[in-house]
């Protein structure tokens, strides 16, 4: 994993926000980089599947029936892609990376909830990102009927939003273990609070990382 440790100690922070459908992650880590910014820190926003030219083709691939291994090596390739280009180069040169989705989701849809084998997922997934991990990953905990009723007001019909409520069980399931393992790093928001109450709960925990 030599890659990983090639980021100096005076590298920018990486922070990853998660969630399940409908938690309303990305409204809340835009709200947090809003508010950086207007303090004067810069800091590059990004999501996955996206964030370059490749990434976002394989975000269209969401509209295509997948095999399950097939749809692991699609996200991969968006993070493979994105690390290399974008992530890792912003982090070295000392700016902070706020991501919509990284590995968690991963862990959570396609070994969690899919059954995809957990051990090969993170050997491909360490592959992919050459050992980069979250300084801190802010997840936004909800209900799946809450969060899949929310999503359905949305245009943007995904496929996998469209699962049944027991995939969703699982992927909800699929974070809290990763929450529980992981306690130092997680932060963990009930995503039911006003969206101003989330997005400052998640700026305190921000604020933490990129002090420390
Ligand atoms: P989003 O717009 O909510 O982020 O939608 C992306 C979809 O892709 C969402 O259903 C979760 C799914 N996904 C995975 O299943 N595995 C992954 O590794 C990533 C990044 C996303």
């Amino acid at each position: 994993m030599g890659p990983a440790l090639a980021l100096g100690a005076d590298r920018g922070r990486f922070i990853v926000f998660e969630g399940g459908e409908g938690s309303g992650k990305s409204t809340a880590s835009a709200a947090v980089v809003h508010r950086l910014e207007a303090e004067g820190i810069p800091v590059l926003h990004t999501r996955e599947p996206g964030g370059t030219p490749a990434g976002e083709l394989v975000r269209g691939l969401l509209h295509e029936p997948l095999a399950p291994w097939a749809e692991l090596f699609a996200f991969l390739a968006a993070r493979a892609q994105l690390v290399a280009t974008v992530i890792r180069p912003t982090l070295e040169r000392g700016e902070h990376v706020i991501c919509d989705r990284f590995a968690p989701s991963t862990f959570a849809y396609q070994a969690h909830a899919r059954g995809l084998d957990s051990v090969i997922v993170r050997t491909a997934n360490a592959a992919a990102t050459g050992g980069l991990e979250p300084d801190l990953v802010v997840y936004l905990d909800i209900a799946p009927e809450t969060g899949l009723a929310r999503k359905r007001g949305e245009a943007e019909a995904i496929r996998t939003g469209l699962e049944d409520l027991e995939f969703h069980r699982r992927v909800r399931e699929g974070y809290l273990l990763q929450a529980r393992s992981a306690a130092a790093r997680w932060t963990v928001i009930d995503a039911g609070l006003p969206p101003e109450r989330v997005a400052e709960i998640a700026l305190e925990a921000v604020r933490a990382t990129l002090h420390r």
